[in-house]
This record gives structure tokens, sequence and C-alpha cells, in this order.
């Protein structure tokens, strides 16, 4: 028997063809000297290295991006928010989903980009009652970080979020506007609040307000008559200051709010109301309401006042709304909401 120590060795094989490499260990990238396979190191000896091919993707001259350790795809403009600009994007994937990936554009909006990605996840996981209804309505969050530019992630790196997309909420309340230059129809008045309503009587459940309920922020499906909140990154906890207010949209926050005071339902309620003003008042909050009924107008007015007119609970705010419709316009039945492209 021989004496001394053991000696092992492994035989590294090429993982495409099987031919042996040479038995010292790879430091980089390599290739095998039969079949030409492209291999870099990795914990079983080597592995082939995956080789993207632009080429080979769909849409080969579109933007691509990484987060989370999957490819994006950047399929077109959808707006220009105050800290990011926001793409309809697809999973660079078979059977990809779609996706909205807002990029941020301005680096002291950072904080403010992490805060939404964090309230959103945060919303998803509530389990109040009405969670899986309503957690379908809310943004759904996928991916936040640092995102790597390119095909292969080595064209620099952007802030970014990635938010699924809900297909048809394509028009925020300026697209209704520049539509209905004259004030949109009563009836749609009344879908476009009962939306906005019922989505924030749940968010104010989990104690979160939004505080920004914007034209800029409503989205509106024409067909469905859905609506969809956007821009979360101010929300707040009910009873803390904002932490930042939107540029130019002083007119549509309460006044204390503004001044820093707390935040409550109370404030998105007034918001709300004062979005909706904005839009059937043709620009204007308070301007002359066309086509819509007194009763309705005057509810709207009274909720835009800087306490919500006393109202408290989005909930209650909605059956008042219900029943102040009932009386304008009978049962509610499906009144087609012209949007162009929706028709
Ligand atoms: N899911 C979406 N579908 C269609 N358009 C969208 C969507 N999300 C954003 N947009 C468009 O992009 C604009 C800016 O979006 P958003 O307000 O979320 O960005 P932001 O202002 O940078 O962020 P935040 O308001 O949270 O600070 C919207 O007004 C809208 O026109
Ligand atoms: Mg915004």
């Amino acid at each position: 028997m021989l004496g001394g120590p053991v000696v092992t060795y492994v035989e590294l094989k090429c993982p495409r063809c099987g031919a042996p490499l040479p038995s010292t260990a790879p430091t980089g990238e390599m290739h095998c000297t039969y079949c030409a396979a492209p291999l870099v190191p990795s914990a079983g000896g080597v592995r082939l290295q995956k080789v993207i091919d632009p080429a080979d993707l769909p849409d080969p001259d579109r933007p691509r991006l990484w987060l989370g350790g999957r490819r994006y795809v950047l399929l077109g403009h959808l707006g220009s928010g105050e800290g990011s600009e926001v793409f309809l994007g697809r999973r660079d994937h078979r059977l990809a989903e779609q996706v909205v990936v807002k990029v941020m554009r301005a680096r002291e909006d950072q904080d403010l980009m992490a805060h939404e990605f964090d309230v959103l996840q945060k919303l998803q996981r509530a389990t109040h009652q009405g969670a899986h209804h309503f957690t379908r309505l809310l943004p759904e969050p996928i991916a936040h970080g640092e995102a790597r530019l390119g095909v292969k992630g080595n064209e620099g790196l952007h802030t970014a979020t990635v938010i699924r997309h809900s297909p048809g909420f394509v028009h925020d309340f300026d697209e209704v506007r520049a539509a209905h230059p004259k004030g949109i129809h009563g009836t749609a008045t009344v879908w476009i609040w009962k939306r906005i309503l019922e989505i924030l009587a749940w968010m104010h459940q989990t104690g979160w307000v939004h505080g920004a309920i914007l034209p800029k922020h409503l989205l509106v499906h024409a067909r469905d008559h859905g609506v969809r909140l956007i821009g979360f990154s101010r929300a707040a906890r009910r009873g803390q200051p904002l932490k930042a207010f939107t540029a130019n949209a002083k007119a549509f926050y309460p006044a204390a709010v503004w001044e820093g005071g707390p935040a409550s339902p109370a404030t998105d309620l007034t918001m709300s109301a004062r979005s909706m003003l904005w839009l059937v008042g043709s620009g204007q909050i308070g301007a002359k309401v066309s086509d819509v009924p007194k009763p309705l107008a005057d509810l709207l007015m009274r909720v835009a006042g800087d306490d919500a007119g006393g109202e408290t609970d989005a909930w209650a705010l909605l059956e008042t709304v219900k029943s102040v419709a009932r009386e304008a316009f009978g049962p509610p039945k499906y009144v087609p909401f012209p949007m162009p492209g929706w028709d």
C-alpha cells in the first residue's frame, strides 16, 4: 500500500459536448476547445454562459432594464409624474405580463419612491375585511430598486419601480377633461366619485390616507366604469402630517393639512370632491358645473370644504352619493361614457 496523502481531483467536462477541459480551475470566461461553448466558473466547476443575442429578442430595438432578477422591455411612455417618467412595459419573456415601470427622474425623490413601494406592499398585505377584492383595485407592486439598464444590464443604473399593469385604466382626469371640455355628464360624475370613495373606504380602514387625490392620480376605465388611484408616494398614516405635497396643487388640499396639520380620511374626501369639481367644472374647482343636478352639485361643494363638510367616513358618504343619485337619475343603469378609442 502506498502511504502519504490521498490526492483527489475533479475532472472538468464541457457541460455542452462532454469533452474534457483543461484540468486547471478556470478563473474567468473560457471556451471549450471542442465545441466553443462559452463557459464561466461556477460552484461545480464550470457552467454554460447564457449569451443574450439582442437580435433574437422580440422588439430588439426597444429599451430594456433589469430589476429584481427579471428583465423588462419598455413599450411606450405613459406619462410624466413629479418624480418619475412612467412607461408601459412587459416582462421580457414568453407569455409575459404587462407592467408599469416608473423610472425616477430626480434623485431627491428617492425616498418618496421607496415610500410608495413600501405603502403599496403594506396595502397588499392588509387583511382587513374586503381585502381580497380591494387589493386587486390597488396598484400591485412587483419590484423596486436600482434597475440595470440595457439588454445585458451594463448600460447604467436608474432607480425604478415595477407595478402590475391594469388594462383599460388609461385616462387620467386631464385626458377625460380634454375629451369633455364642457364637463362630463352627471351620471358619469356619480360612478366616478363612487369608485373613488369605495377604494378610499377600504384604504382608510387599513389606517392609510392617500394624501394626493388629484386629477393626475385618478385613472378612468371608460367602458367598465372603473377608477384606479395611483401616485401613493405621499400616503401617510391617519393622524400624521403629510411629508410632501404635490407642487402647484395647493388648491386641492385642505388649508390646515397644507400647513402641516394632521391628515385624516376627511383629507382624501375633500380632495376627491375638489378633483370631481375640477372635472365637471371644466378645470376649475367650483366653477359652474354643467349637467350635474343641483343636489349632487351641492353635495360636491359641501364635501369640497376644508373639513369635508363634516364627512369623516367614505362608506357613509358613498351611501349619501347613492341616494342623491337615485333621486336625480332613478335606479343605477349603464350609461356609456364616450372617450376617444373606447366608443
Ligand atoms: N398605471 C398607469 N396607467 C396609465 N398611466 C399611468 C399609470 N401610472 C402612471 N401613469 C401616468 O404617469 C403619470 C405619473 O404617474 P405617478 O403620479 O404615479 O408618478 P409620480 O408623480 O412620479 O409619482 P408620485 O405621484 O407617487 O410621487 C400619471 O399622471 C399618468 O399619466
Ligand atoms: Mg404623481
